[in-house]
């Protein structure tokens, strides 16, 4: 590891090695500024809920009343940042190949805000977590997706092509969005006044992802059988990313108050009773009935008579951790009860396979995403004109 940023300022001299190193050119940026940005009046005065409710939000560590609970909170924090850069790692590659201007812009504003997300998580780490803090703000910078080494599975994928891209910022972004949520309420204050701001700008990125999935129905040229198997691809990962099944670290979490429920200030106003035993699970069934209606919206775009129907895959299907990770299940939830053999066959048919990405590279060659143009403001901008 490279010696550990002393202030704010070393890390970012080090974030603009990362960057670098990345191949992230700043110009790709426009205007964008990279700031950290908190939203206090949101972020509550009082502890929420768990064993501290009531108690006054921590605003400095030192108030943190135990170091399990400090290491939780770095932990949290850590896997936040690892994320977003992550993400830039993942998708940079995309920017030369984006197959509208649109489309260019989209792509770099998202690692712009990406980039930032990082930065303010790296900003946390930095500020309150002394030389704990400082390490792990510097590992941020140093694992990397395409060494497979960020920390959440999800993260470690390649992301070849625009259709991959599009699925990614619709299912992946999207737990993003539950994750944020759930830390909106946080004991640690600084934490939780950090997730309005980047609430605001990850609704951009589903945005993207279900306006662009949107415009491929539309242009009409991709074959709808091979878009499910790309949904149902990116479907899977993101349903590990809500963690284990009777996850104690969620328990603790929500025990200390430190990460909630997703809409946790609503379900304390309808008394909606916690499950601690169960969080993980019930976050992940909120996102899985969210995306069930966003592919159900997406439906509505598919051509009169195609006999067509998009899903989304059940949950136990594809899964990596879990109570059914490692185990044979098909789209529709139920354990395999043919061979080992016939599974890897079944598999071709609902998950992308070669076939696929040959016919892929025929296709983008195709006007294969409708084009939409770009409003006068975000021309303006800069964000990724310089690609
Ligand atoms: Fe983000
Ligand atoms: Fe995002």
């Amino acid at each position: 590891m490279a010696e550990l940023p002393k202030t704010w300022d070393d890390w970012i001299t080090n974030f603009g090695e990362w960057q670098d190193r990345v191949g992230f050119d700043r110009e790709w940026l426009g205007d964008f500024d990279l700031s950290i940005l908190f939203d206090w009046d949101r972020a509550g005065d009082n502890i929420e809920f768990g064993d501290y409710a009531g108690h006054t939000k921590w605003e400095r560590a030192l108030q943190v009343p135990h170091q399990n609970i400090r290491d939780a909170l770095i932990a949290m924090i850590t896997v936040q940042g690892d994320t977003e850069f992550a993400s830039v790692e993942q998708q940079r590659h995309l920017l030369a190949s984006a197959p509208t201007d649109y489309d260019r812009y989209a792509a770099a504003r998202i690692m712009a805000e990406e980039q930032r997300h990082g930065w303010q998580m790296a900003y946390l780490l930095m500020t309150y977590f002394g030389q704990q803090g400082r390490r792990e703000a510097q590992k941020l910078l140093e694992r990397n997706a395409q060494d497979g080494d960020r920390l959440l599975g999800a993260f470690n994928r390649p992301m070849p092509h625009w259709l991959d891209f599009f699925c990614y910022t619709m299912f992946v972004d999207r737990d993003g969005k539950y994750q944020l949520g759930m830390l909106s309420t946080s004991s640690f204050k600084p934490l939780a006044a950090s997730m309005g701001p980047m609430l605001k700008e990850e609704s951009f990125h589903l945005g993207t992802g279900s306006n662009g999935l949107r415009r491929v129905i539309k242009a009409g040229v991709i074959p709808l059988d091979l878009l499910q198997r790309y949904i149902n691809k990116w479907v899977a990962t993101a349903h590990d990313l809500f963690g284990t099944d009777s996850s104690t670290s969620a328990t603790w979490a929500y025990v200390w108050g430190v990460k909630g429920r997703w809409d946790e200030r609503k379900k304390l106003e309808s008394g909606v009773d916690v499950d601690k035993d169960a969080l993980n699970e019930e976050s992940r069934g909120h996102y899985h009935d969210e995306i069930v209606k966003e592919v159900e919206k997406l439906n509505g775009y598919l051509p009169e008579g195609c006999g067509v129907t998009l899903s989304v895959p059940h949950e136990n299907f594809n899964r990596e951790i879990g109570n059914f990770g490692g185990k044979k299940c098909t789209i529709d939830g139920a354990l395999w009860e043919g061979s080992d053999e016939e599974y890897a066959e079944y598999l071709l048919t609902v998950l992308p396979n070669a076939e696929d990405e040959k016919a892929l590279k025929e296709l983008f060659k195709q006007q294969w995403v409708e084009d939409k143009p770009m409003t006068p403001r975000q021309t303006a901008s800069g964000i990724g004109a310089s690609v």
